[in-house]
Parts: structure tokens; sequence; C-alpha cells
């Protein structure tokens, strides 16, 4: 099936296509005439509620078009912090920008727990047939920031999955291996591998 994923991010392209060209299919960017897309984003509907929006204006955006029949992909992640009830969740690019990762670390006091955990949910759709995947990556929050690889929170994430350095002191090709959104690349790949009823 010929993908379009709905992201500006060339490098969860490239994760995505190396996963799902495996079994067949192409995954390209969705382009708006040749210029990325700005999505809103309905944050406060979670992760999922944010995916599933933005499959709809995407859907409002090939109608019509010689795209129209392509499958759309769409993926949003957040990070989860144990000490806080659900937060940062979808907010989480929000919440990393007016705080930065110094005033992340100085909330967290040493009596509270530094468990967290990446999520990611991917959404795949084709006409009326919607498949949806997710994928988690179990860590705990540095006591300071560490690497300048990655983006995002990963200077100060340490993956359980790792040998204890943060995702920002690992290589990208490390940390695509275990990664939240690996898992739910992987899961969409497993479930297109299942024959539809
Ligand atoms: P997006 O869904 O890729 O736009 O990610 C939303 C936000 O979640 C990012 O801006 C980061 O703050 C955070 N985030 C999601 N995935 C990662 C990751 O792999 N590393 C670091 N931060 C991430």
């Amino acid at each position: 099936m010929r993908i379009l994923f709905a992201t500006g991010n060339a490098d969860k392209i490239n994760e995505a296509a190396q996963i799902l060209e495996e079994l067949g299919h192409s995954v390209e960017q969705l382009m708006s005439e040749a210029e990325r897309i700005e999505f809103d984003e309905p944050k406060n509907l979670g992760l999922e509620g944010v995916a599933l929006s933005k499959i709809e204006q995407a859907r409002a955006m090939i109608e019509g078009t010689e795209s129209a029949d392509c499958a759309i992909l769409v993926e949003d992640s957040g990070i989860f912090l144990h000490a806080f009830d659900e937060w940062p969740g979808a907010n989480s690019s929000d919440v990393e920008q007016e705080l930065g990762l110094d005033g992340i670390l100085d909330l967290l006091t040493e009596e509270q727990d530094r468990g967290a955990e990446y999520r990611a949910v991917a959404v795949l759709a084709l006409g009326e047939r919607v498949w949806k995947t997710s994928g988690v990556c179990r860590g705990r929050i540095s006591a300071e920031k560490l690497g300048g690889n990655g983006f995002g929170y990963d200077p100060i994430f340490i993956p359980d999955a790792g040998d204890g350095r943060t995702f920002g002191q690992m290589l990208a090709a490390a940390k695509n291996l275990i990664s939240h959104r690996r898992a739910a690349m992987q899961a969409l790949a497993e479930l297109l591998k299942t024959p539809s009823k």
C-alpha cells in the first residue's frame, strides 16, 4: 500500500519506511503544496485523540487530489512522568518549551518517583479502515542533563532497556531499536501482516 506519513520529521519517515517497506509498502511524506503541514492538535484529547484528529485533517487535505486513495499515517508521542499524573503527555513539547529540561529536573525532588515513560500512538487510515497501535518505552529521569543526541527529553531520559546512559548519550540507531515509536511502528507492521476479514 502507498502510505503518506503526515509528519514534518524526516527521521520519523525513515524509521517508518525501514519497518513498513520490508512488508512491501511505500512510505512518503504527506506534503501540502510542497510545504510542510501545520496541523491543529487538540492536546486535551490525549495522544490518540490528537492522532485521530490529524488523520481527519490529512484526509480533508488529500480529498479530490491524486493521493486520495493512499493510506495516511500519523504518529503522536509524549513523555509521562510517574510523579505527576499522566503529565505532560500530549503537552510534552509545550511543557519542554515553557520549563526547559532544567525546569523539569527542578520539579523532581529527591523523594519523588523518577520513573517515566515515552508513549507513541500510530494510526493508519485507508478509506473506512483504521489501524491503531501504541508503543511504550519505560525508563527514568536522570539527575542531570547528559548527552547531546536525540531531541526533546532525551538528555534526561534513561531507558530501562539500555545500559544506564540517557537517550541523549546514545546514537540514533541504538535508540531507534528500543524506542516507543519503534514499538508502535512494529505493532502496526504486525497488524498489517494479518489478513483482513
Ligand atoms: P511528537 O509527537 O514527535 O511531535 O513529539 C511530541 C513531543 O514529545 C516532543 O516535542 C518531545 O517533547 C516529546 N517526545 C516524543 N518522543 C520523544 C523522543 O523520542 N525523545 C524526546 N522527546 C520526545
